[in-house]
Formats: C-alpha cells, sequence, structure tokens
C-alpha cells in the first residue's frame, strides 16, 4: 500500500501523515525532511545555494535516515539527529532554491522510491502524487487559507521554542509555495486522481478521519 499526500507549506500534511502511519502501521516517509537535510548541509558547508554541481556532490556522501520516536519522528543526517536544526528558519527559508535543481530532485527521488519499494509507506510532499508515486493506492491534496496555515506555524514555533513572527511566517509560506509550484522540474501540483481535501476548518482529527475513510474505501 502507498499513500501519497502532497499539499503547500504547513497544510497539515505531516502531521496527519504521522497519524495515519501509526493507526494503519505504515512506514511515515517525509520527503521534505530530505531536501531540508540536504539544504543543512549546503549551509553548513557554506556552498553556494546554486552550484547544482557542488551539491549534489555533498548530497551523494550524505545518508538520512528516519527513525520513529514517541514524539514523532527524528531526522538523522550522517548518523547524526538533525531533526531540530532543519526546521530552523535558515533552512526553511534557502530550501526551496535547493529543492529546485534537478539534478538534486533526482538523487532524492531514487532514494524516495527505494524505499517505498520494499514497505507500506505514506509519504508527503509537493510531488509525491505526480512524479515520486504516480501509482501510488492513495492520493491525497490537502489545502487551507494562507492564514490559518501561518497560525498553525506559529502556534508550532512558540511550542518548539523557535522564533516566530506572524506576519513576516504569512510572506514566508506565500514565497515558498510560489517558488514551489512555478520551478520548472516537479514543481507543487495536484496529481489529476488526487483527492483535495480543505483542512481550513478542520481539526487533525477530522483529517486523519477523512483520509482514512478514503483509504478503506480501496481495501
Ligand atoms: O514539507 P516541507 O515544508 O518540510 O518541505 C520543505 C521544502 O522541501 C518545500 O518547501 C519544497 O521546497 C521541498 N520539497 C520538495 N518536494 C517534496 C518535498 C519537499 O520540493 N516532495
Amino acid at each position: 500500500m502507498t499513500v501519497a499526500i502532497d499539499g503547500p507549506a504547513s497544510s497539515g500534511k505531516s502531521t496527519v501523515a504521522k497519524r495515519i502511519a501509526d493507526q494503519l502501521n505504515l512506514i511515515y516517509v517525509d520527503s521534505g525532511a530530505m531536501y531540508r537535510t540536504i539544504t543543512y548541509v549546503v549551509i553548513k558547508e557554506r556552498i553556494d545555494l546554486t552550484d547544482q554541481k557542488a551539491i549534489v556532490n555533498a548530497l551523494n556522501s550524505v545518508s538520512i535516515e528516519f527513525e520513529r520516536t514517541v514524539e514523532g519522528q527524528s531526522v538523522f543526517c550522517n548518523k547524526i539527529d538533525v531533526t531540530d536544526k532543519i526546521r530552523q528558519n535558515d533552512v526553511t527559508n534557502a530550501v526551496s532554491i535547493v529543492a529546485a535543481h534537478p539534478l538534486v530532485r533526482e538523487v532524492l527521488v531514487e532514494r524516495q522510491r527505494k524505499i517505498a519499494l520494499k514497505q507500506n509507506v505514506i509519504m508527503d510532499g509537493r510531488d509525491i502524487g505526480t512524479v515520486v508515486l504516480p501509482d501510488a493506492s492513495v492520493k491525497i491534496f490537502l489545502v487551507a487559507s494562507v492564514d490559518e496555515r501561518a497560525e498553525r506555524r506559529h502556534k508550532e514555533n512558540k511550542q518548539k521554542g523557535i522564533e516566530s513572527d506572524l506576519t513576516k511566517l504569512k510572506q514566508e509560506i506565500t514565497d515558498r509555495d510560489y517558488k514551489d509550484s512555478t520551478r520548472k522540474v516537479s514543481p507543487l501540483k495536484k496529481a489529476d486522481d488526487a483527492i483535495e481535501i480543505d483542512t481550513t476548518a478542520l481539526s487533525i482529527d477530522e483529517v486523519v478521519k477523512k483520509i482514512k475513510e478514503i483509504i478503506f474505501e480501496k481495501y
């Protein structure tokens, strides 16, 4: 079974995907965390964000692994825990530049497909239903208003102790969506056969319930 969940920034993809993974015993694959991890390495090693060749070189010697934890999921880069580091503002604001490089995507898409080959997965991102897993059994496209998404991210940031400014967040989310949906390669786009769910007025539980109903209709 493969479940693809795509949607814009902070639309709730990872929160609902994690819950569904737990309830249905699926492996959760956070493809955004993979783009974030290579972006973190690029910043740390002071590689030029526009230097695709250098980024791919770095990526080829970077291992990205996930580990399930009580709180959700930890991300390891060359065995070092980078879970919190990849959520910091510097990474968030640079990731769309790194993710727009076709050769970076080639490497990461191949890794994502490999993970899905071996086990039942629920994978979230921007191009999962369109490019990474075009034959996914269930495809969901989550949307929500920018205001609602910024509010959610603001709350989350405050809980995690990350500095947060609501007006700035709205602008950053809008910018990231624009970059992700207008890039040439694998832009953020609803797959023709994906089911769209607007989560603006829904609780996490309601979204989880809806998606599970869609999955159960299939199986
Ligand atoms: O999902 P998340 O917001 O953590 O993703 C971070 C960034 O990674 C996105 O804004 C996008 O630039 C990139 N991304 C992507 N393709 C995916 C997942 C994420 O381009 N499948």
